[in-house]
């Protein structure tokens, strides 16, 4: 391709996504191709001999865009948002444009300073303990990775990276993980990664709210110390998955400080509401953690991935993952920050970029009020269901997602024998897996489930950067009209 059709190409595919953004409550919010459809839409091979520009792009509008969940459809209330914004996008633009591996200082110090940089304005922006430092990484998955090799290495006083996590956890005792029975499925893929073990993730019950039990938790430690277990960390969910649950950090926080445990926090969506005042006191306890995330992707506009990773002892992680190569020595090693040692990965996408792009082009206040209509919205949405009556709300609704499920009114559904007037939890569990393909064959929008106390749950979770009042209205009309129908 040669400049000028790098320039031509680049200004049509711009207006391309202007105009995707215009039309993109026109398209099915979930993808409606069936399983296989786009791959027998596919050669077998790659071409042999150069394919022209419009060919690929005509192929992206006729083959792939059907086969794409639009996330940045303002009715996407599915899962936990992984939103974006024009600024991100335009950064995002400039990141391909320079291709910069921004594994260690030299190699862009512009890169690595900028996310020292933002990394700050993050910290001070959300209110986190002036003794934190930050690194972005990935995902959450990499951070709550990143902090289950720091907690074993804190553990075993190294030794899991010198001698293997089997042969350290035999001399220290088995190494163990604590976390939330409703943690995210990544403490416990971490863990297997990390070389605890699935069975050494040990699930603390939950109260009524879906946070974990403080007293348990030191119940189940005190347990295993006397059976010769090695506990070395805890994890605490900020924001279930499920729920948004909020475990409560200082209670779990101060247990860890007791028995010298790694705390780490995964605040991976509801981190970014401590940007408001008056939600901040989500982070009480926050001081006792030795590491947090939360991810920028999910609910602070900016575009997947890029995930806010903050440490309180930096030298700790970077003892933990560094590995120094002749080849990457530089003479400015004492001077900087080489975050090529602050997690799993040497290559290192440019990510600050599309975070400074955000921060600036928002401020801290365009973000705030993002996220307050979004809490509002949810807040609009719980009500709507409890006036309407038939409708069960299955937890607290912390900040923007609300979990439900519909319950027919007595004559609208078979009943059990010996409880004629309520459906049984199975019927119910029907009854709503229903609704929810309705919903979402409408292609209107977007919502999915999880099971909460064994109830089939809905999950309607709010924070695509262009959801307005009108598009979660809409959600609750079709909602309303197809219960029961
Ligand atoms: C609470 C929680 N933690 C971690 C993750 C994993 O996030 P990521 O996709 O950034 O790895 C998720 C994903 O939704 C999550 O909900």
């Amino acid at each position: 391709m040669t400049i000028d059709e790098f320039k031509t190409y680049g200004h049509k595919i711009v207006d391309w996504i202007a105009e995707f953004y215009e039309t993109i409550e026109e398209r099915p919010v979930m993808s409606q191709v069936m399983p296989g459809e786009v791959k027998t839409r596919l050669p077998s091979a790659a071409p042999e001999t150069p394919e022209s520009m419009d060919r690929i792009l005509a192929d992206f509008d006729s083959i792939i865009l059907p086969g794409i969940t639009h996330w940045q459809h303002p009715s996407f209330f599915a899962y936990f948002p992984a939103n974006g914004s024009f600024p991100s996008l335009l950064a995002e633009m400039l990141t391909a444009a320079l291709g910069a591996q921004c594994m260690i200082w030299q190699t862009s110090p512009a890169a690595a300073e900028l996310e020292e940089v933002v990394m700050e304005w993050l910290k001070k922006g959300l209110g986190l303990p002036d003794a934190f430092t930050g690194v972005l990484q990935d995902t959450a998955s990499t951070a709550t990775l990143c902090a289950l090799v720091s907690a074993r290495e804190k553990a075993t006083g190294f030794a899991g990276n010198e001698k293997g996590a089997a042969a350290a956890g035999k001399a220290a005792g088995t190494l163990r993980v604590y976390t939330s029975a409703e943690s995210h499925s990544s403490v416990e893929k971490g863990a297997k990664i990390a070389g605890f073990g699935r069975e050494n993730v040990i699930k603390i019950p939950v109260d009524g709210n879906f946070a974990m039990i403080p007293d348990k938790l030191e119940e189940i430690l005190k347990r295993d110390l006397a059976a010769g277990y090695k506990p070395a960390c805890i994890v605490a969910a900020l924001g279930s998955t499920s729920s948004l649950a909020l475990d409560p950090l200082g209670p779990v926080g101060r247990i860890a400080e007791r028995f010298g445990l790694w705390f780490h926090v995964d605040a991976a969506m509801a981190g970014s509401a401590a940007l408001l005042p008056e939600k901040r006191r989500i982070l009480e306890g926050v001081e006792y953690a030795d590491s947090f995330v939360f991810n920028p992707h999910k609910w602070l506009f900016t575009n997947f991935d890029c995930s806010a990773y903050f440490v309180k002892d930096p030298a700790h992680l970077i003892n933990t993952f560094s590995i120094t190569p002749e080849y990457l020595k530089t003479s400015v090693d004492g001077e900087v920050k080489n975050y090529r040692d602050w997690g799993v990965q040497l290559g290192r996408r440019f990510r600050a970029l599309k975070l400074w792009f955000v921060l600036r082009s928002f401020g801290l206040e365009g973000l705030r009020e993002k996220l307050r209509a979004h809490i509002a919205q949810a807040e609009q949405f719980t009500a709507w269901l409890r006036e309407d009556g038939r409708f069960e709300i299955l937890a607290p609704v912390n900040l923007n997602l609300v979990c439900f499920r519909y319950i027919p009114r007595s004559g609208q559904s078979p009943r059990t024998p010996d409880s004629p007037g309520v459906p049984s939890e199975a019927e119910l569990e029907t009854i709503n897996k229903k609704l929810l393909d309705r919903v979402n064959g409408t292609g209107k929008v977007f919502l999915t489930h999880t099971k909460l106390n064994g109830k089939f749950t809905l999950r309607m979770c709010i924070g695509q950067t262009n959801t307005e009042e009108r598009h979660v209205r809409q959600a609750w009309e079709l909602l309303r009209d197809y219960a029961g129908s």
